[in-house]
């Protein structure tokens, strides 16, 4: 997969992996990652789907209206890729914390609805319900933050709420922040994933 590696200053930090949002590439959340943590190793992903020139994480059928195997393919490409990126970086595979925005949150949160031990910790911005119907993995105690907008178009409070049942019904330790900015991803809701991984890591 395309991606950026930049190594951190702090060893025991966990690294940090990024995943833009649909048309964005590996350079959008770099900035956002120096706000969160500044001191931790970074890997930044480039989707390998393309939708009319837009890099995404999978494919889509409609907006919002997924391609379940392909989902399902790419969450496992995206897996097997943290393997070896982990071993030709030298970054310890077990402490990963994914952020993503939108698409990018979306194949975040669906590493954690396919692996158990894929992610240490998530930070969603912008989510939906990755997949229905399957049995999650046994997340306990795992920390997610969810960015969520009360009247984001794209991803409704419901669904939002719905995704964080679906993961505190696994045992995740899940804050769910709440704005009134639609989808975007305001300065105010980067502070609050900053504090919230100081306080979890
Ligand atoms: C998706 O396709 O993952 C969601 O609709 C969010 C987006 O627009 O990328």
């Amino acid at each position: 997969m395309k991606h950026i590696f930049e190594k951190g200053s702090r060893e025991e930090a966990p690294t940090l992996v990024l995943f833009h949002g649909t048309g964005g590439t590996e350079r959008d959340l770099l900035p956002l990652a120096k706000r969160i943590a500044p001191d931790s190793s970074v890997l930044s992903l480039r989707g390998n789907v393309l939708e009319n020139g837009m890099s995404r994480f999978f494919r889509r059928l409609a907006e919002g209206v997924f391609d379940e195997g392909d989902l399902v393919f790419r969450t496992q490409e995206v897996s097997e890729f943290l393997d070896q990126a982990a071993k030709q970086y030298g970054f310890d595979r077990s402490r990963l914390v994914g952020v993503g925005y939108s698409n990018g949150a979306n194949i975040a949160g669906s590493l954690l609805f396919h692996y158990r031990d894929a992610l240490q910790g998530a930070i969603l911005h912008h989510p939906m319900v990755p997949r229905r119907g399957i049995v999650l993995p046994e997340l306990s105690g795992l920390p997610v933050f969810i960015g969520a907008g009360t009247n984001d178009p794209i991803c409704s409070a419901r669904e939002t709420e719905e995704l964080e049942g679906l993961l505190r019904g696994a045992g995740a330790s899940v804050t769910v922040h709440w704005e009134r900015y639609g989808h975007q991803l305001t300065p105010m809701e980067a502070d609050a994933a900053a504090a919230w991984f100081q306080e979890h890591f």
